[in-house]
């Protein structure tokens, strides 16, 4: 290469648009490697799941899993079939959209949309329209496919069931 053709080259090199490229392109480079390493660092693995429990609660023994004991556990109940909607926390958690049925017979809530604690010792919703109890089926058949069944909600005076011998394919009944 010839000494004209040196200086040339140079001068493009150096041209005010070609710096202005070069910068750009290491601020894309930096900006890359930075959100690389911030998502390392944001993103915390998932808590690890809860064991999975089988147990038939009372209206009264449901209440403690409203999401405040320490292992965070979320049950509800929905035509008396209970739930754990650990999972779902972002929803029933303290504080969440859908905390009033955490611990909870949700059912009458579920079916009339307005989302509010039951405070009954029982519900036995049966003042509830066709509409209202088809809602509240639909309501538990999303449930039955996104959630593990816990159990039966006990009337009062009702007998928990005991699961302790019960087989993997007995578990989702
Ligand atoms: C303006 C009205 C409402 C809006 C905009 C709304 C919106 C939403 C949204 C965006 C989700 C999250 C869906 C997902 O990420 O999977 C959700 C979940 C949910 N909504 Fe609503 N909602 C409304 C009213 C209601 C009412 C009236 C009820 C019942 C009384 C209800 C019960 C629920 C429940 C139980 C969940 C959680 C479902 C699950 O566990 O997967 N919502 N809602």
């Amino acid at each position: 290469m010839s000494d004209a053709e040196q200086a040339t080259l140079w001068a493009e090199l150096t041209s005010p648009i070609n710096l202005v490229l070069v910068a750009f392109i290491v601020y894309l480079i930096y900006k890359i490697i930075q959100s690389k390493f911030e998502s390392d660092i944001e993103v915390p693995p998932p808590p690890p799941a809860l064991p999975k429990i089988r147990k038939d609660f009372t209206v009264a023994e449901l209440k403690e899993y409203d999401g405040t004991r320490p292992d965070g556990r979320v049950l509800l109940a929905v035509n008396t079939v209970i739930f754990d909607v650990t999972k779902g926390k972002r929803f029933y958690g303290p504080g969440g959209p859908y905390s009033a049925f955490a611990g909870r017979d949700a059912t009458r809530g579920l079916a009339t949309g307005q989302v509010a604690s039951s405070d009954k010792d029982w519900d036995d919703v049966s003042n509830l329209s066709p509409d209202e109890v088809a809602s509240a089926k639909e309501w538990e058949e999303q449930f039955r496919e996104k959630y593990d069944i816990v159990g039966r909600l006990l009337k009062p005076g009702e007998q928990p069931t005991n699961y302790d011998d019960e087989t993997e394919d007995k578990k989702s009944q």
